[in-house]
């Protein structure tokens, strides 16, 4: 499959990116065609504004976002890398969807009601987070951040099959655990 990886993490030292560079490995070892975009090393604009909506009421993309539907037409997977943030997703990731997953490319609104257009077989989002898991069990915290992303977006948009992962605590586990984990994520890059 072509894969399209989103990444949003600003440090090339963390252990997202770790992640990142095990599953890009995981696919490739799979056969898979591998790109990736570094939503830090390669800036997008993040906040879907008037000019934007400008432009798109009037029939225009703007090429910037033109640019990555392209990216996202090409592509037959999805996996999207991310630390949770204030239960969320990175400013620089949301923009992303925003800004690029429009009325008219990833969903429609129809006289049956919304539809989604997107076409690709399967997604992929791994989360890292800074509690431990037995905190997001115990506040039952566990669909705040991710029911957004994997039904309110990618399911939404009309992506039947998306696997999600999350590593805990990933700052405070001792470092044979994140070489667990590390192992896991290639894993999940390999059966992708
Ligand atoms: C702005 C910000 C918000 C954060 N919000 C949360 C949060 O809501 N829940 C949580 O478990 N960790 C939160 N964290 C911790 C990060 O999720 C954690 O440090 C990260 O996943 C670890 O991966 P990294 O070493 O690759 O950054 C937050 C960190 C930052 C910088």
């Amino acid at each position: 499959m072509n894969v399209l990886v989103v990444y949003s993490h600003p440090n090339p030292k963390s252990f997202n990116h770790a992640v990142l560079e095990t599953i890009t490995a995981g696919l490739k070892e799979a056969g898979h065609a591998v790109k990736v975009h570094d939503l830090y090393a390669e800036p997008f604009k993040a906040t879907l504004d008037g000019t934007d909506f400008g432009q798109i009421m009037g029939g225009t993309t703007p090429p910037d976002i033109q640019k990555e539907q392209d990216l996202v037409s090409w592509a037959e997977g999805l996996v999207f890398i991310y630390p949770v943030w204030w239960f969320g997703l990175p400013a620089a990731l949301k923009g992303w969807i925003d800004r690029v997953l429009l009325q008219g490319f990833a969903f429609a609104i129809t006289p049956e009601g919304l539809k989604g257009l997107l076409k690709h077989k399967k997604a992929l989002v791994v989360n890292t987070t800074g509690g431990p898991e037995d905190s997001y069990d115990a506040g039952k915290a566990k669909e705040i951040y991710i029911r957004p992303m994997t039904d309110g977006t990618l399911r939404f948009c009309g992506i039947p099959d998306v696997q999600h992962k999350t590593f805990f605590a990933v700052p405070s586990v001792p470092p044979e655990v994140r070489e667990t984990m590390l192992a896991e994520a290639r894993q999940l890059g390999k059966a992708f």
